[in-house]
């Protein structure tokens, strides 16, 4: 089944406090948009990318996108994620049937083995996404008080990639747009339409990168890695 990835990276990255958008910051020398995006090409099931990013950033994108090992398009991102998706998915080729993967530049560490794993889970159940047990316990909150403790067995966080066939992808955004709904992730599209999304298990090293510290924390990840 021919599977595309959409490569969400249009976000500002306002929690990084830095000039450029989140996608074009460096990490060991590299963007995290080019990271990100050589890690999805690099999974063999992957036939062709394509880049969401910042209307204003996307010559630039182009020219990284020509050094990638799959075919990339590169298209202008919109205001909110969900407007982003969908600038992606009107960019696959007419006519596409398939499995399409949504990820986010800003978890540039991805393995191959979790994008194919999403790949496989996302062909045979129609909706797959990485998931990891939460490690705090977690608390309701309201004024200044604890309300009350959610069952944390019954909790994990969401990551990407999530991986739809895109029947069932376009089926839910095309929904969420008609009732005016915000998601956060594509999971939350069909979920709320009732269908069903299976889970594959995440990786701590997929984390979202969103603070100083969190880029800091991958730099070192990937100084390890070299055995430096
Ligand atoms: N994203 C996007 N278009 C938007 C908003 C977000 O393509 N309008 C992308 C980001 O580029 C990122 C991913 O969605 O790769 C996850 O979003 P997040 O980590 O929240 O990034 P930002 O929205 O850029 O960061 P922040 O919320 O800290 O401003
Ligand atoms: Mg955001």
């Amino acid at each position: 089944m021919d599977t595309r990835a959409i490569l969400v990276a249009a976000g500002r990255g306002e929690r990084m406090g830095a000039t450029r958008p989140k996608a074009f910051l460096s990490l060991a020398g590299q963007t995290l948009l080019e990271r990100s995006a050589r890690a999805l090409g690099a999974a063999p099931s992957i036939t062709a990318v394509v880049a969401v990013v910042p209307a204003s950033d996307v010559d630039e994108a182009r020219d990284l996108c020509e050094a990638l090992a799959k075919p990339c398009v590169v298209v202008a991102g919109g205001e909110r994620r969900q407007d982003s998706v969908r600038a992606g998915l009107a960019a696959l080729p007419s006519g596409f049937e398939g499995v399409v993967l949504v990820h986010d530049a800003a978890r540039p560490l991805v393995s191959i083995a979790l994008v194919e794993a999403v790949v496989q889970a996302a062909r045979e159940h129609g909706a797959a996404i990485p998931v990891v047990p939460l490690a705090d316990t977690i608390k309701q909150v309201g004024d200044g008080r604890i309300a009350g403790t959610v069952d944390r067995d019954r909790l994990a966080a969401a990551q990407t990639p999530q991986g739809f066939r895109l029947d069932l992808l376009a089926r839910a955004y095309e929904r969420a747009f008609a009732d005016g709904v915000v998601v956060t992730d594509e999971s939350m599209a069909l979920e709320r339409l009732g269908l069903p999304v299976a889970c594959v298990p995440g990786s701590s090293r997929n984390r979202k990168l969103t603070t100083p510290d969190d880029l800091a924390w991958a730099e070192r990840v990937l100084r390890a890695d070299l055995g430096a």
